[in-house]
């Protein structure tokens, strides 16, 4: 039977790198019946609306997004469409691997990077509860809960047994924020302790961004409150090649969003310069949470090959294909 996917292609160069994500996709052979809804700033001048309703309509049958790039029109009110998906679906862990492609010259393409990130999706300083306590003076709530550390700690210790991962390093400012992130620790270090064949470790927040950049080879998986976690994930995307390359997922107990991490890229946008690495990185990943593990993989391994044989890459990354070219060239190594 076919899976259902609700794919959402955004504004920008999202339409281009969502199309070219699919005909990679059908090109695995995994039957997939994509249901194309509109989010975003086309939504909002069509519909009136940045999320219609057909979007919250469509995930609640189908229960899995592939979503690319939307823009969210600054002021006005507008809340982000992908903290709305957040909150709305209970997408609680934001998961982004991070690793090295084979041939692209970073900074630190000599070393193994292969990182995990999560992070708590919902809650910390994201909670939007801020006030003016008096003129001059304005007060933000970093809100942890048990119920939320505790449960993006399990999908952390959950990934590195599923997938026989060493270590799991928790990262925090408890020294500062000692009730707060000191209950970020405690709930780590209660769901570590059911974990035993996985190593446990603790960092501060600014001593993890100095290791990061002097030695990300020695990093595992990494299990952050939200805010600390926006930040890290994105430092870590630096280090193997920026935005454009690494996938993202946001994943509930009954729903999951795939998505590009980068922005609608306005300044190329219809021009078939846009490089899809990105969504066709998280469409490995929800092959992978579909059950479709051997399309996942080959997927994965068809992308790993076309870098590594860097004949028919986008200009971002120093090549002079088109968004076309790449696609069809990653579809020649599916075979
Ligand atoms: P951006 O990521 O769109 O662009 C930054 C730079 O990276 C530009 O030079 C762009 O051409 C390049 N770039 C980004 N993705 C690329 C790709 N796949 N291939 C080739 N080059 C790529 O960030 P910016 O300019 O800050 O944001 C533009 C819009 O995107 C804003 O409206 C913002 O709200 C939205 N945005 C949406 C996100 C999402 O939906 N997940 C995330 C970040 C921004």
């Amino acid at each position: 039977m076919a899976h259902q996917i609700t794919l959402i292609p955004g504004d920008g160069i999202g339409p281009e790198v969502a199309e070219a994500t699919v005909r990679a996709v059908d090109a695995t052979g995994v039957p997939i019946e994509w249901e194309r809804v509109d989010a975003g700033a086309r939504a909002l001048a069509e519909y009136g609306q940045l999320i219609p309703d057909e979007v919250f309509a469509s995930l609640e049958v189908t229960h899995v997004g592939l979503k690319g790039p939307t823009a969210t029109p600054i002021g006005g009110g507008h809340q982000s469409i992908n903290v709305a998906l957040r909150k709305k679906l209970g997408l609680y862990t934001n998961f982004r691997p991070v690793r090295m492609l084979p041939g692209l010259k970073t900074r630190f393409h000599d070393l193994d990077i292969d990182l995990a990130i999560f992070r708590e999706n919902t809650e910390d300083l994201y909670s939007g509860l801020e006030h003016e306590v008096v003129p001059g003076v304005v007060e933000s709530l970093k809100i942890i809960t048990k119920n939320a550390s505790m449960r993006i700690a399990r999908a952390a210790f959950e990934y590195a047994r599923r997938e026989g991962r060493k270590k799991v390093s928790a990262i925090h400012k408890a020294n500062i924020m000692k009730l707060s992130d000191g209950l970020f620790l405690k709930c780590c270090r209660e769901v570590a302790a059911d974990y035993p064949e996985v190593q446990y470790n603790e960092l501060i927040v600014d001593n993890a961004c100095m290791q990061l950049v002097m030695r990300p080879e020695t990093f595992d998986i990494l299990v952050l409150p939200n805010l600390y976690g926006d930040i890290i994930s994105d430092l870590a995307a630096g280090l193997v090649g920026g935005l454009g390359i690494v996938p993202g997922a946001n994943i509930g107990d009954h729903h999951a969003i795939f998505e590009a991490v980068h922005g609608t890229a306005p300044d190329i946008a219809g021009k078939g310069l846009a490089n899809p690495t990105a969504l066709m990185q998280s469409a490995v990943l929800m092959l992978a949470q579909l059950g479709e593990r051997d399309a996942s993989a080959r997927l994965h391994r068809a992308i790993y090959e076309v870098y590594a044989a860097q004949e028919h890459l986008t200009g971002d990354v120093g090549g002079k294909a088109s968004t076309g070219e790449f696609t069809d060239a990653i579809i020649r190594q599916l075979g």
